[in-house]
């Protein structure tokens, strides 16, 4: 089953509740959080304590994508903020392994997101501890860039390597999706699609549906 994760890095932050509810309400499976340090990633958005005040709004699993360095410092802090699913970035990460194993410690599924130009071979040692990966298809730091088309091989050499394992492993795709380019990536592999601002710049309701018409084609 193929599932939505809108990222709120492009909904309106004077509305943030209200375009919750839509996204909610109009079928998201998940609610994608994408925190940003000023360090790791060029760009600053927002932490633990408004992820908490969010909580409140959605019952939806919370997806927080930590672009921070060193994310370890504050991984118990996402955790008691809500946060169902942390992903680090293996760049980030002096002890990616240690950073894993504190995600899972506190029952909070653990993720780790590769940068475009970040070979696969980086989780060599790791991937059978993982609940997801996700595969940038943009450098991250800003919503509404273009997605890098390498990205699909990527994808389609980690589904391999998963099914060739026999594990049971989220493909996550997170940057220059929309609803022209979004079968590309499914037929690649990934099966947890992050959008933003092809689900908040417009009607939100209308393209989260469209998004879940195409994923039951
Ligand atoms: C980029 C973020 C993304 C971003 C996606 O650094 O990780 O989640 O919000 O936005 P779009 O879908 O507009 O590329
Ligand atoms: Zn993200």
């Amino acid at each position: 089953m193929i599932k939505l994760a809108p990222s709120i890095l492009s909904a309106d932050f004077s509305m943030l509740k209200n375009n919750i509810e839509i996204i909610d309400e109009a079928g998201a499976s998940m609610v994608h959080l994408d925190v940003m340090d000023g360090s790791f990633v060029p760009n600053i958005s927002f932490g633990p304590v408004v992820i908490k005040s969010l909580r409140k709004i959605t019952k939806k699993a919370f997806d927080v994508h930590l672009m921070i360095d060193e994310p370890t410092r504050y991984i118990d802090d996402f955790c008691n903020a809500g946060a169902d699913i942390i992903t680090v970035h293996a760049e980030a990460c002096t002890h990616l392994h240690r950073t894993i194993q504190q995600i899972k410690s506190k029952n909070v599924k653990a993720a780790v997101a590769l940068n475009p130009a970040t070979p696969l071979n980086v989780l060599d040692y790791v991937l059978e501890d993982l609940d997801m990966v996700l595969i940038m298809s943009v450098n991250p730091g800003f919503g509404g860039q273009s997605f890098i088309p390498n990205s699909l091989d990527k994808i389609k050499s980690l589904r391999k390597q998963i099914t060739d394992k026999g594990l049971t492993i989220d493909i996550q795709v997170d940057g220059g999706i929309n609803t022209s380019n979004v079968r590309t990536v499914i037929e690649a592999g990934a099966n947890i699609i992050v959008a933003g601002s092809a689900v908040f710049k417009g009607d939100i309701a209308s393209q989260v549906k469209g998004f879940n018409a195409i994923f039951e084609e």
